[in-house]
């Protein structure tokens, strides 16, 4: 997957497509990790949901890592350098500090794998929270009709313009459970879905 052509546009893209439902998805949680400090951001993009991290948690520090160099410059200057590692990686190869974040994010991200590369993905980020880490997830649900056609016509949208070959969406809960994790609070839209996970 490549978001690089498609990175300056994303923002106004997603608002004309979705409105403001992802935004909200990506926020709802965010007065719940308040006292966050180390902060994995994983595939933010373009970096609001980071933006807003550090704007809400004055002492939190955060590692992102995105594949899309575009992404990431786009990143840095919302979010800027003085409390965020940046690292345009692969978040399927990079080596995770061991032990280190009490919280992970990851929004509209798990859609980007498969099923075992989804597991390996989890299993290596889960080596890298602390006890008691919190995990903010945001992600599409096909659980309707109406959503299955939404997240197919992502697929194929996201197929063209950044060539990635998942094609369907990974069920991420019964992956975060047998690492650990457990469900603390969820809020559904009809079509996305907010979740905060504790370890
Ligand atoms: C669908 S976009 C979601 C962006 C943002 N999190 C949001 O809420 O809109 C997926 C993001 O994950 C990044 N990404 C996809 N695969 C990745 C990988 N293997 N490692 C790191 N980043 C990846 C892409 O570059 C892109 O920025």
């Amino acid at each position: 997957m490549n978001c690089d052509l498609i990175a300056p546009h994303y923002w106004w893209i997603e608002r004309l497509g979705m409105g403001g439902a992802l935004e909200r998805r990506r926020r709802w949680f965010l007065p719940e990790i308040a006292n966050a400090r180390r902060a994995l951001v994983l595939g933010d993009g373009d970096g609001r949901f980071l933006q807003e991290l550090l704007r809400r948690n004055a002492l939190a520090r955060a590692d992102y890592v995105d594949l899309s160099g575009r992404m990431l410059e786009l990143a840095r200057q919302k979010a800027g350098i003085e409390r965020v590692d940046y690292q345009k990686a692969d978040a399927r190869t990079v080596e995770f500090r061991h032990g280190e974040y009490d919280l992970i994010a990851t929004h509209f991200f798990f859609d980007c794998f498969e099923a075992d590369e989804l597991d390996v993905l989890i299993g290596r980020i889960t080596a890298s929270t602390k006890p008691r880490a919190q995990w903010v997830v945001s992600e599409f649900r096909d659980s309707s009709f109406a959503a299955r056609l939404l997240v197919r016509f992502l697929y194929l949208f996201f197929r063209i313009t950044t060539g990635l070959k998942t094609r369907k969406l990974v069920d991420h809960r019964p992956i975060l459970r047998s690492y650990g994790f457990r469900l603390t609070n969820a809020n559904q839209g009809s079509l996305v879905v907010s979740e905060l996970w504790e370890r």
